[in-house]
């Protein structure tokens, strides 16, 4: 391995070999067990006589950094590691002043008996075989990386056209998304379509309308960008389109299952959404992030096939059909935008992995994706069932469900003569081991509505009954439930 060793400054060469040695041990650059440079290359490394490095050697050994085996050099004694090597400390720079996302990103890694967890997939459903075998596929000659066409330099910034081809295919069938592969921009993530849509249409102080309560990464990515959020509140039928301030010419929306509330938009509303867009110029961003799993009703169709004026950006992700740190997400735009996404695109990071790309390809193209997601929405239809008995068994008529036809979680609200505060009882909950969340935890002001958002993604189908009648024994703590 090679070791950057500086040479000038005060103490004689060998002191500073050995001080730049032993600092490395110390903080655990160097690792128990791995060999120190020959004396002979490192002399000839640093333009010096072997015997300097030696004595820097000797000492390292006889203070018991270094082991020497003969016949195969000198090695890193255990015990070393024991300082953390940090960048420089309380610097002076400091971001700029708008920089202050209001939103903390980390997630935090909480474990509980009963996980009703939102928005995450259970990744034992996940296809480890057929990924692994299609990954390994990419790995050999020919593949993503090395002796195909493509392989030399960068790709498409718009994402691997294998990609961008099964992805038209597949959301113009399913969610009768109108789109060609041309149109399709392959992003990481969900997350980075927001980001280059904001790059491209919003200008600092520009205000972008939001669902209230809503999905709190969009909007703190939108106001790190200078943005001001309007919240707009929604109900069963989706965001109340009336209350989109008439300053507003972007709105983000969530209509095939609202986040959080589970409410699904109604065509009546997407079709006032469409025209607010049209009369005010607006666009419309519809992200549509886990509809795949379907239960009950035909879709709707999205507010892309309905548009007729080219003002909707359709953003989809495979972290809920498939799993988050694939980190394979897509936007569907006007013609009029896409070669300014792309550019954008490029800007951000050139384009994301091949070999995913192509793998994901192949998984969709060949037949596999459907059928994982058949399955997996067998799973979830089971969990889906179990826990809205349970709700019904354990709380009756004081709480209804958010009528919900999609998704990974459903939204409960409370009669208001339960006097339930959504925030308190889900603290109180996860506290107790149960893993729900609130609407008040997504809302950006006071919120408009009160209740829990409960997932069944991640939780196991036996504990459902139990969890469910646990959290009824937290909620009656803190409320006036019967
Ligand atoms: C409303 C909503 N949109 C999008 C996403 C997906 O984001 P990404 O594709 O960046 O993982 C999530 C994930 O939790 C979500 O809840």
């Amino acid at each position: 391995m090679d070791v950057h060793i500086t040479l000038g400054g005060p103490g004689d060469r060998a002191d500073r070999i050995y001080r730049q040695l032993a600092d490395a041990i110390v903080d655990g650059r160097l690792r128990e067990g791995e060999p120190l440079p020959p004396t002979r290359e490192l002399a000839r490394q640093l333009e010096i006589s072997r015997t300097t490095v030696s004595v820097a050697y000797d000492r390292l050994l006889s203070e018991g950094y270094t082991v020497a085996r003969v016949g195969a050099g000198t090695f890193v004694a255990a015990g070393g590691a024991r300082v953390r090597r940090r960048a420089p400390r309380g610097g002076e720079v400091q971001p700029r002043a708008a920089w202050r996302p209001p939103f903390s990103m980390e997630q935090p890694h909480e474990e509980f008996a009963y996980d009703f967890a939102i928005g995450v997939p259970d990744p034992a459903l996940f296809p480890l075989d057929v990924w692994r075998g299609l990954v390994s596929r990419e790995l050999m000659p020919g593949g993503a990386l090395v002796g195909n066409a493509d392989s030399a330099g960068y790709g498409d910034a718009a994402g691997d056209p294998s990609l961008r081809e099964a992805i038209a295919r597949h959301i113009g069938l399913v969610r009768s998304v109108t789109a060609g592969p041309e149109d399709v921009v392959v992003t990481s993530g969900a997350q980075q379509a927001f980001d280059l849509i904001a790059r491209v249409l919003v200008t600092p102080g520009d205000t972008v309308a939001i669902e209230e309560p809503g999905y709190p990464p969009v909007r703190a990515l939108f106001e790190s960008l200078g943005a001001r959020i309007a919240p707009v509140p929604v109900d069963d039928n989706g965001i109340i389109v009336r209350h989109i301030p008439p300053r507003a010419r972007l709105v983000y929306t969530t209509p095939s299952h609202q986040f959080p509330t589970g409410a699904r938009t109604s065509l009546e509303r997407r079709a006032e959404l469409l025209e607010w867009a049209s009369a005010r110029k607006g666009v419309v961003i519809e992200d549509d992030y886990d509809s795949e799993f379907r239960f009950g009703d035909r879709p709707l169709d999205p507010l892309q096939s309905l548009d007729r004026t080219g003002r909707v950006i359709y953003v989809g992700t495979f972290s809920k059909s498939l799993l988050p740190g694939l980190r394979v997400g897509f936007l569907v735009a006007p013609e009029s935008l896409t070669p300014a996404l792309v550019a954008a695109k490029r800007l951000s990071d050139w384009h994301g992995d091949t070999v995913t790309q192509r793998a994901l390809a192949r998984l969709i193209d060949g037949g596999m994706f459907a059928a994982h997601v058949r399955r997996a929405t067998r799973v979830y239809a089971a969990r889906r069932d179990r826990l809205l008995e349970a709700i019904d068994r354990e709380f009756g008529d004081a709480v209804r469900v958010v009528p919900s036809v999609a998704g990974l979680h459903v939204g409960l609200e409370f009669a208001p003569v339960v006097q339930a505060d959504g925030r308190r009882i889900a603290d109180a909950a996860r506290a107790d081991g149960i893993g729900v969340r609130s609407f008040e935890d997504f809302a950006a002001g006071p919120s408009p509505r009160r209740g829990l958002v409960i997932g069944y993604g991640v939780v196991q189908f036996e504990h459902i009954d139990d969890g469910v009648r646990r959290l009824g024994q937290v909620i009656r703590r803190h409320s006036h439930l019967p």
